[in-house]
């Protein structure tokens, strides 16, 4: 056969070979494992100019609170080299607008809602998990034990075993949504480990990572710090390395289904996420580069996998080789 007619023959079989990109994680139910992230997707609103949202795996929303918040003072974003700082605070309009006033635009998208839920204290968590618990137009909670840009709550809640158990225990009581725990690569390995393990012990069915990364930038002219708060959260490629490095770690302790996230700016980026261990990714900065992002990955992940003719995520992930496990 000339290669010409091979060429033919090959990606007309590629043409029909179509893989399972399906996810399950509880009742949440992914077409194709690529979420957008808490925080830099918004209500969804803004984006849907651009594709259509049902396109998307899942959508996590802005991390919500009991009340609305303002968020930290201005200057609260700094641009640094291959990432973004940003100290935002958890600005957001609270649980009783966002029912109201975003969740009817999100349900018309017909993609998969996760709300990012966040709290001062434990009975703060526990009575918006309450608040959201009637509504099946969530198909999951995700907790936030990790953003490091407020003074209470936040990462208080998730630098330590403990606190992080007793926290996820308490909205696993309350609610009947899938729960899954994000995570702060603020801690040492061992602590990440521990605070993994002790999450799905108390009833996480997923987790996810990373949450930015505790960075600082200085306005050098100003003989300042860039932020008002003096200190924020890094996001973008410079974290890639991190996320990754967590992801992978997590693997290894945990058995439950990982999201992955943290500078993921290419189709590439996704497909590393997936093969070191995770079920799903998350798009975060990557959206205010290039709008069409998340859109481009699901086709992009869809693409290499007809091409190399792999099925499953997992039969994707089973072909991950860490140095320790090669028989050269
Ligand atoms: C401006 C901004 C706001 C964010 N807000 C939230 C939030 O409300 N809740 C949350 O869990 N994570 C929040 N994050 C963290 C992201 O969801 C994500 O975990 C992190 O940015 C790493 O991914 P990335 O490098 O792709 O941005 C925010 C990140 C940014 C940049």
């Amino acid at each position: 056969m000339s290669s010409k007619k091979r060429k033919k023959v090959k990606s007309k079989f590629t043409k029909l070979f179509k893989p399972n990109l399906s996810v399950r994680i509880g009742r949440l139910l992914m077409k194709n494992p690529v979420m957008v992230a808490s925080g830099c997707f918004g209500y969804g609103e803004e984006m849907s100019k651009f594709y259509s949202l049902n396109h998307l795996g899942a959508i996590v929303v802005k991390g919500t609170t009991l009340e609305p918040r303002l968020g930290n003072q201005l200057p609260r974003m700094a641009e640094t080299p291959s990432g973004m700082l940003n100290s935002i605070g958890l600005q957001n309009v609270g649980v009783e607008k966002f029912l109201k006033e975003k969740l009817p635009f999100l349900k018309k998208q017909k993609v998969p809602i996760v709300v990012n839920i966040n709290g001062k204290t434990k009975e703060e968590y526990v009575l918006l998990a309450k608040k959201l618990d009637s509504c099946d137009d969530i198909k999951a909670l995700e907790i936030n034990i990790s953003c490091p840009n407020v003074k209470e709550g936040g990462i208080e809640f998730g630098s330590s075993a403990l606190s992080a158990f007793k926290i996820v225990q308490a909205i696993r009581k309350v609610t009947k949504h899938t729960l899954i725990t994000k995570l702060s690569p603020n801690v040492s390995s061992l602590q990440l480990k521990e605070i993994a393990q002790a999450c799905v012990e108390a009833g996480s069915e997923a987790l996810s990572a990373i949450n930015t990364v505790l960075g600082m930038a200085v306005d050098l002219k100003n003989y300042r710090p860039a932020l008002r708060s003096t200190t924020g959260g890094l996001s973008g490629p410079a974290i890639k390395p991190i996320g990754l490095r967590v992801i992978y770690e997590l693997h290894q302790v945990v058995s439950v289904p990982l999201i992955g996230m943290g500078g993921i700016l290419s189709v590439g980026d996704a497909l590393e996420y997936l093969l070191v261990g995770s079920a799903a990714v998350a798009i975060g900065t990557g959206n205010y580069i290039n709008p069409f992002l998340a859109f481009e990955v699901v086709n992009g992940i869809n693409e290499y996998f007809q091409t190399n003719q792999i099925e499953t995520g997992s039969d994707f992930s089973n072909r991950f080789k860490a140095w320790d496990d090669c028989k050269l």
